[in-house]
């Protein structure tokens, strides 16, 4: 497995545009990622991973900082896992300069879940993830979908740009007990940890509540946001939209493939999940 830091050195090693699987991380792995990681060795090209904790996601008071940079045991891991190369740059790579030409992505994506709660994530996150498509120029990118709304935005962002990438969807890897991985996880205290879990049930329940059509959903949504504070979260949001633009259900709309999506913050780690349903 080949290490490199540069991206001259990353076209040096892939000469031919389109001919990789790539996988953009930012570090500090665990089994989600090794499982994109192998999935994305299931194409039959060479695998790059890209590993890079991206300033221009984090808003100043968010965990930039402390993210942990794990490197050597990253590596550890990518290569028995199928990784050929590790593109793994310092900010001076990327960022040379202020970074002042940025992509922003369609408010009506962006703007809403997640980007309401970090306003200005999603214009990171495209213009980091274009930067990296321009350096690893992969024929195929993978992103887990437990970070729902971000492989939404970069799917769309790769479709109006016309980027010649397939941009393919990896399952949410879980702990035994649901959890779904996180790299945020780490932060998480013995007793936080057992607790973790609660988020995924609170959507399973939304979930299964707005199936049922037991209520409208701003009441469900009311009665989810209650019930987990109750259980000593700071929850953001918990809600249900749908799967395939993240638009609000209409008023006693059921029928349809839905993902109930939310993020909440315990003691001082913030964490998402969603879950697909259909009703
Ligand atoms: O999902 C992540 O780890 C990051 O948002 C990504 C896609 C690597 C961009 O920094």
């Amino acid at each position: 497995m080949l290490v490199v830091h540069t991206i001259a050195a990353l076209r040096a090693a892939l000469p031919v545009p389109g001919t990789c699987a790539f996988v953009p991380t930012m570090g500090n792995l665990h089994d989600g990622h090794l499982a994109l990681v192998r999935q994305a060795a299931s194409h039959g090209l060479p695998v790059v991973a890209s590993i890079f904790v991206n300033r221009l996601q984090f808003a100043p008071h968010e965990d930039f900082e402390r993210y942990p940079r794990t490197l050597e045991r990253d590596c550890e891991l990518l290569q028995p896992a199928g990784c050929n190369i590790v593109f793994a740059p310092d900010e001076h790579e990327l960022y040379p300069e202020r970074q002042t030409f940025k992509v922003q992505p369609d408010p009506t994506l962006a703007d809403i879940l997640e980007g309401h709660f970090r306003p200005g994530f999603f214009t990171g996150v495209s213009t980091i993830v274009m930067k990296l498509f321009n350096a690893a120029q992969p024929r195929v990118a993978l992103f887990g979908k437990k970070d729902y709304q971000q492989l939404m935005v970069i799917r769309r962002m790769t479709q109006q740009f016309a980027l010649p990438i397939v941009i393919e969807a990896a399952e949410t890897s879980r702990a035994e007990d649901g959890l779904a991985l996180s790299s945020r996880n780490g932060y998480l205290s013995a007793v936080e940890r057992a607790k973790a879990v609660e988020l995924s049930q609170a959507l399973r329940t939304l979930a299964v509540r707005f199936g049922d059509g037991v209520a409208p959903l701003e009441v469900l949504e009311a009665q989810a946001l209650d019930a987990l504070a109750a259980q000593g979260w700071q929850p953001d949001y918990l809600t249900v939209r749908r799967r395939h633009d993240l638009s609000t259900p209409g008023d006693d709309e059921r029928k349809g493939a839905w993902v109930a999506l939310g993020a909440a913050r315990l003691g001082a780690t913030r964490l998402i999940d969603n879950i697909e349903f259909s009703a």
